[in-house]
């Protein structure tokens, strides 16, 4: 049993030796170790062993074993390596990689960000109201009357039910006002106005907006003019110069228009028009306050200021873009340059 079990032995480490895929492998795993294999057959044999050769016949068939699996084993390992090795034959793996293609935040993108950031380190906090809006929340709310020409129909697209696109993100003004619980209010709101404009250089029919809202027992003029003065210098550049002009907007009185001048090298200066602001109309906290029905915001004892502007203007001053449409075509030879 001995001699045969090591001549076992010999006879499958040298077929091995023969073997070059993987399905022989696999015959010859059957052959020996498997359930009816040549070993499995010897090792039924132990019954017949006397008791006193049991021990060494034992070890002799775990030793045989063990040299055949062993041995199975490293011709598999041997075999992987080659189809490994053959499947990168030709691959200069010591050549560069190919660059992935970086992507980066687009121009509006940046603006936005650059705005919300420099009015957060001032306290003010994101808000945020739908896109389709009620007439109430877009015009009566922000005391603009019915027969106002921003409620045109040839100027604002209107739902079937009476709801619009919001033509300005104001809206969100009432939306904080009827919703918080307490003061002070300072909030601002990035997000897309619509307006039936027809698309050229200057004009898109959704753009983009950022609003801004103070609301407090004192809130005055000063404040308005050194937030907004602030806040051009940390976009433009800490030398900008700021002008208010006194405007008309139907939710703020006084209301300014703001122009910031525009310094180009072999140029004159320019003023430029950028943002509507004004300090909130006590019609507006009047308005709210019916909605809400208590009298947090007081038309006699809040004051507010709030604030308004175009971001696509913003980027487009800040870049010299000429077209508004660049910052919709998604053209990545326009993109790459604010990488
Ligand atoms: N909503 C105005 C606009 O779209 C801008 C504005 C906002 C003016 C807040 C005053 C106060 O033109």
């Amino acid at each position: 049993m001995l001699s045969e079990l090591d001549s076992l032995k010999t006879e499958a480490l040298a077929a091995l030796g023969a073997l070059h895929d993987e399905a022989s492998l696999e015959a010859f795993r059957i052959d020996y170790l498997g359930k009816k294999g040549r070993l499995t057959a010897l090792s039924a044999r132990m019954r017949e062993v006397p008791p006193e050769q049991k021990k060494d016949v034992g070890a002799k068939l775990n030793e045989v074993r063990e040299a055949i699996t062993s041995g199975l084993e490293v011709h598999l390992g041997a075999l992987q390596a080659a189809k490994d090795a053959a499947s990168v034959a030709g691959v200069d793996l010591t050549l560069p990689g190919r660059p992935a293609d970086r992507g980066s935040l687009h121009p509006l993108t940046q603006i936005r960000d650059l705005a919300v950031r420099t009015l957060r380190r001032m306290g003010f906090t994101l808000a945020d109201g739908p896109e389709i809006e009620t007439e109430w929340h877009c015009f009566d709310a922000l005391n603009t009357p019915a027969d106002h020409p921003a409620r045109n129909e040839s100027d604002t697209f209107y739902l079937p039910d009476g709801r619009l696109l919001r033509t300005h993100t104001s809206s969100v003004q009432i939306r904080t006002l009827e919703t918080v619980k307490e003061l002070p209010v300072r909030i601002i709101a990035p997000g897309a106005a619509y307006r039936r404009d027809e698309i050229d250089a200057t004009h898109l029919s959704v753009f983009n907006q950022i609003e801004a809202l103070y609301v407090d027992h004192d809130v005055s003029l000063a404040d308005l003019k050194g937030t907004l003065e602030f806040f051009f210098r940390e976009v433009f550049g800490p030398k900008t110069a700021v002008r208010f002009r006194p405007h008309f907007f139907p939710f703020t009185e006084p209301s300014f228009e703001i122009d910031v001048k525009l310094e180009a090298k072999g140029r004159e200066d320019r003023w430029i028009e950028i943002a509507g602001c004004g300090m909130v109309d006590p019609a507006v906290f009047a308005s709210v306050s019916k909605t809400r029905g208590d009298l947090l915001f007081d038309p006699e004892t809040v004051t507010g200021f709030a604030f308004g502007m175009g971001l696509d203007r913003l980027a487009m001053i800040l870049h010299g873009i000429t077209d508004i449409r660049h910052l919709i075509d998604n053209d990545s030879r326009f993109l790459r340059q604010f990488a």
